[in-house]
């Protein structure tokens, strides 16, 4: 039964769940060098409440899971989570979003635990480069990560590169090359002010118009647009004609995609983020950890959806934005 319905008339039917604040990288444009997450293991959501909230959640007519962090690999339950969230009765897509260091050790467990897709960060495929956005990445391993993500058949498979004027809009065709030959999916991201990080990295901000130029000089006008469904993420996609890839743009800043949101987050912490752009949430941690009936925190969630805000205030940034950090929230 559908009851997460706000007050503008959007179907929340997406839940991004961080699963820690950790992260083995330390990208400039998501995280302050200096930023080290304070919580201990009895701040963040045990499996069990994960279990019991996911649970809440579909009875409320959530369908997609998505497993964020973070980085979510740094969680030693991982499977653990995956498994529960992947029999609980209505949710049908369990992606996660990760940078895939680890992802090659990981990949055919995550599969046989029920993560049916990844959406992989790359911003270079010059090592240098990448090791120098990451602070200390490896493409390597991360390319190693891919490759065992496409042998275990998770599809789709989707690199998220954000698209930064000086820094890496000069790759974006070599990244779209590499996904073709790879026969998987990529999407360019405009930079977005979320926290400190995020709003420095504004200096390098490319808008989706941009972007879209340089795909069309490099494709030939290959592009045919593809419908998005009401379940989708917040990209514009295309096919690329000839190709098994697909292409996207994901455009917060110049695009407002707000109108069509459906999703909410669920910080490791446990406090629901109503909109990534917008200060206010509510802490289910509190309502987990209490004693109320399975109705009760039902209600508290009904309520939360009710103050989903209208948009986000990216536009007059620096004033409105507050300062969680984007690795706090999970994208
Ligand atoms: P799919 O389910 O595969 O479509 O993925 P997704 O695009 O929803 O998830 P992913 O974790 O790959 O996110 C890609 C980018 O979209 C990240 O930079 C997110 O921060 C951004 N994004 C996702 N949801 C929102 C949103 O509600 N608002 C804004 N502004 N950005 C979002
Ligand atoms: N702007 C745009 N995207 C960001 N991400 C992290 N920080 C930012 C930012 N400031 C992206 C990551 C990852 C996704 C989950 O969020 O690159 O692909
Ligand atoms: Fe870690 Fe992803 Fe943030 Fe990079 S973008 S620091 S990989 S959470």
């Amino acid at each position: 039964m559908f009851k997460l319905i706000d007050k503008f008339g959007r179907k929340i039917n997406y839940l991004r769940l961080s699963v820690t604040e950790h992260c083995n990288y330390r990208c400039f444009y998501c995280r302050d060098n200096k930023y080290t997450p304070h919580c201990k293991r009895e701040d963040i959501l045990s499996y069990k409440d994960i279990e019991r909230i996911v649970q809440l959640f579909a009875q409320l007519g959530i369908s997609k899971v998505r497993l964020t962090g973070g980085e979510p690999l740094l969680r030693k339950d991982i499977y653990k989570i995956a498994r529960i969230i992947s029999h609980v009765d209505g949710i049908n897509d369990i992606p996660l979003s990760t940078n895939a260091h680890l992802l090659e050790k990981f990949a055919k467990k995550l599969y046989q635990n029920g993560i049916n897709r990844v959406n992989i960060s790359i911003d270079s495929l010059i090592p240098k480069k990448f090791e120098e956005i990451t602070r200390g990445g490896n493409l390597t391993k991360v390319i190693k990560g891919i490759d065992a993500a496409i042998q275990v058949n998770m599809r789709p498979i989707k690199i998220n590169m954000v698209t930064m004027r000086g820094v890496n809009d000069n790759e974006i065709e070599s990244m779209i090359d590499f996904a073709i030959n790879k026969g998987i999916d990529i999407r360019f991201i405009e930079t977005m002010p979320i926290g400190s990080s995020g709003i420095k990295i504004l200096t390098h901000y490319i808008s989706e118009k941009n972007i879209l130029t340089k795909i069309n000089n490099h494709l030939n006008n290959k592009l045919v647009p593809i419908a998005s469904s009401d379940i989708d993420g917040p990209a514009h996609n295309f096919k690329i004609m000839g190709t098994n890839s697909t292409i996207g743009t994901i455009s917060a800043m110049s695009n407002h995609f707000c109108q069509t949101c459906n999703r909410v987050r669920l910080t490791a912490k446990g406090d629901l983020i109503l909109c990534l752009g917008q200060k206010n949430s509510i802490s289910l941690k509190d309502a987990l950890h209490s004693n109320l009936t399975d109705d009760q925190i039902k209600n508290i969630i009904i309520n939360a959806i009710n103050k989903k805000p209208e948009k986000h205030e990216f536009n007059s940034v620096v004033d409105n934005i507050s300062n969680r950090q984007m690795v706090e929230i999970g994208g």
